[in-house]
C-alpha cells in the first residue's frame, strides 16, 4: 500500500525559523562546540526549504500483511519549516546527531503499487496524500574526520509518529473513485498505526541514503 509514508523521513530540511534546544538527553557532547562544529549545525539545520521534493524511487515488498512493492514518483513534503530541529556535530566522538518535531506533516504522492494486503491482491496508480501528526525524527551519522575532510561511514534514521492517515485514489486498478477503494482506505485508516508501522520500515533504507547524499554535500563546505 501506499507509497505514502514515505521517507517523509527527511527530515532534516527547512527554512529558516528554526528553533533550537540543547537539552536533548540523547546528546553527547556538553557545551556549545566549536567553531568548526557549530558551523556543520547551522548548515545542516539549513539545508532545505519546502516543500521538499525526493527523487523518484521505489520500495520493495516486506514481510508482513502488507506485501506491496511500491514506486513513488514526485514526492512532495510539508509542514517541516515549523519543526523544532536540534543538531548536534561532535567530531571528538565521531558523530553528528539531528532530531527533527513536528505537530504535522503532509506527503504528496504519485504512486503505483502492486502486491498483496492479507491474501487480497491490490494494485493501481494515482496520487495519494499522507498526513502524519506529532512526527519524531532522528537521524545519526557516524563520521570520520581526516585531512580536514568529514566523510559519513554510517545513518540511522528513526522515525516516529503519533498518529497518521492518508487518501488515496486507486487500490483495485480503478481508473474512476469506485466502492471498493474507499471502503478499504477507510479500513486502513482505521487502523493507520499498525499500516504505518508496517510501512515505514521499508522507507528506511531509502531515506538514509538521500539523509547522507545531502549531508556529504553539507560536509564538503566545512
Ligand atoms: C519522476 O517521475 C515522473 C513521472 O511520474 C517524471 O515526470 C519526472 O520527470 C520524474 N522525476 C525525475 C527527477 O526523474
Amino acid at each position: 500500500m501506499r507509497g505514502i509514508f514515505i521517507v517523509f523521513t527527511l527530515c532534516f530540511l527547512a527554512s529558516f525559523n528554526t528553533v533550537e534546544s540543547n537539552e536533548n538527553p540523547e546528546f553527547a557532547r556538553k557545551g556549545p562546540g566549536t567553531e568548526r562544529e557549530r558551523a556543520i549545525e547551522e548548515l545542516i539545520r539549513k539545508t532545505f526549504r519546502e516543500p521538499v521534493t525526493f527523487g523518484n524511487f521505489s520500495v520493495n515488498p516486506g514481510n508482513g500483511v502488507l506485501r506491496v512493492k511500491q514506486t513513488i514518483n514526485n514526492m512532495l513534503v510539508s509542514g517541516l519549516s515549523k519543526a523544532v530541529r536540534t543538531v548536534q556535530a561532535d567530531l571528538k566522538a565521531g558523530t553528528i546527531f539531528m532530531t527533527y518535531e513536528v505537530k504535522r506533516l503532509t506527503t504528496h504522492v504519485d504512486y503505483e503499487l502492486e502486491g498483496y494486503c492479507l491474501l487480497l491482491p491490490i494494485w493501481g496508480k494515482g496520487k495519494a496524500v499522507v498526513v502524519m501528526d506529532d512526527v519524531r525524527v532522528t537521524a545519526k551519522a557516524t563520521v570520520t574526520s581526516q585531512h580536514d575532510k568529514i566523510k559519513i561511514t554510517e545513518m540511522k534514521i528513526t522515525f516516529d509518529m503519533s498518529d497518521g492517515y492518508f487518501d488515496l485514489s486507486s487500490l483495485f486498478g480503478e481508473s474512476q473513485p469506485g466502492f471498493l477503494t474507499p471502503l478499504y482506505v477507510k479500513v486502513f485508516n482505521a487502523n493507520s498505526r499498525y499500516i504505518f508501522n508496517e510501512i515505514l520500515p521499508s522507507y528506511i533504507p531509502h531515506s538514509e541514503e538521500v539523509l547522507s547524499t545531502v549531508w556529504r554535500l553539507v560536509l564538503e563546505k566545512v
